[in-house]
């Protein structure tokens, strides 16, 4: 966990509570700060005058270190999914966050998956929702059956059917920093030319295209940092959420699912759970987690204070982290947010 307890930029008092930012699937904390100190939000926020926590969850490049388990040589490490994300890691980041400031809640800022494993923590450990003040979801994942990125689908799906057969730890880690692909990619996108090219299409097709969106030395940068890692389990939990339109548990196959549920099928998560203020902001050309799957998830949240749309129709999943103009187009309504629930704190 990194933590910039006031910006370069903050002339004012500190505001409290603190605000603890969590990244999505396959990035990790650095994804906040690859599209540099006017465009990445975790200066924009710290410049604000926010004490700020920039979490990591178990698998990606930073979070690695087990009291038991090398992940590099035992396979147990990789036995997770975003199911333990929410269950474990979301806990143990906002007390970590609490125990060192004299806060008794926090502001979350979850994103994709940063959004999915909070909504999962409310459902799966009563109590913790309440150490959340406020909770802003930036295109949040939890159901995704109308996820229209193909990739991703083609990349899930991948894993989901390999994962059987495979066994070793180095085989049950999904796409590390350091790995083929991020090295590949790293050293394509050095030149200028082949960045806005190559690095450029290959966002097009996880995502959906954004011209000008993406600045060169933010592809440039992101592809040091992506993919950041996780395990080939959490693969296969995505690829079971592309086609059931419940936010479900992860399905171990019959059996299993009669020992760990009780139930032959995996139960849905509680969103009602999800009980304090929770404020949704979304684009519509997101690609991977549609406007249909949040449409429904507003629907589900008991305390929804506003779903709110990027005034740009061209607005996608990964402008979140690195679109040039967040400042303009995205930031102002964090800030409100931010601002509303917060104090100074002398
Ligand atoms: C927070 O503090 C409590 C009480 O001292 C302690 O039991 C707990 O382990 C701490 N948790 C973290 C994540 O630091
Ligand atoms: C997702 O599930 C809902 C509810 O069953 C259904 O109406 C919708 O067509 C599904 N979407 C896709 C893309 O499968």
């Amino acid at each position: 966990m990194f933590r910039i307890p006031k910006g370069k930029n903050c002339d004012k008092e500190v505001r409290t509570p603190p605000v603890l930012l969590m990244h999505g699937l396959l990035v990790s904390s650095d994804a906040w700060i690859d599209s540099g100190p006017d465009a990445g939000l975790a200066y924009l926020i710290a410049d604000e005058c926010y004490d700020l926590w920039i979490g990591n969850v178990r698998g990606n490049h930073y979070s690695k270190e087990h009291l038991k388990y090398n992940p590099k040589k035992d396979p147990e490490y990789w036995n997770f999914t975003p199911n333990e994300i929410g269950i474990y890691d979301a806990p143990a980041l906002i007390d970590y966050v609490l125990n060192n400031t004299d806060s008794k809640t926090l502001n979350y800022i979850g994103y994709s998956q940063g959004g999915m494993m909070f909504v999962i923590m409310c459902s799966e450990r009563p109590g913790y929702c309440d150490k959340v003040g406020q909770a802003i979801l930036l295109h949040p994942a939890t159901r995704m059956n109308s996820t229209k990125s193909v990739m991703f689908r083609m990349f899930t799906k991948y894993y989901d059917t390999v994962q059987p057969y495979i066994s070793s730890a180095s085989e049950l880690e999904a796409l590390p920093q350091g790995g083929i692909l991020q090295q590949l990619t790293d050293v394509l996108c050095r030149k200028d030319v082949l960045a806005d090219t190559i690095c450029r299409s290959i966002l097009y097709l996880i995502d959906s295209s954004h011209p000008g969106a993406v600045s060169i030395p933010t592809l440039q940068a992101l592809s040091k940092h992506f993919p950041a890692g996780t395990s080939v389990k959490g693969m296969s939990f995505y690829n079971q959420r592309l086609s059931t339109d419940r936010f479900e548990k992860y399905d171990h196959g019959r059996d299993i699912n009669l020992k760990v549920y009780g139930v032959e099928k995996p139960p849905a998560y509680n969103i009602k759970a999800v009980n304090i203020p929770v404020v949704i902001i979304h684009g519509e050309s997101d690609h991977l987690s549609s406007p249909v799957d949040v449409q429904w998830l507003s629907t589900q949240l008991p305390n929804l204070v506003e779903l709110y749309y990027v005034q740009d129709p061209l607005w996608n999943h990964l402008d979140v982290l690195y679109n040039q103009h967040l400042k303009e187009k995205m930031f102002p309504k964090i800030k409100e947010y931010l601002f509303k629930n917060s104090r100074k704190r002398f």
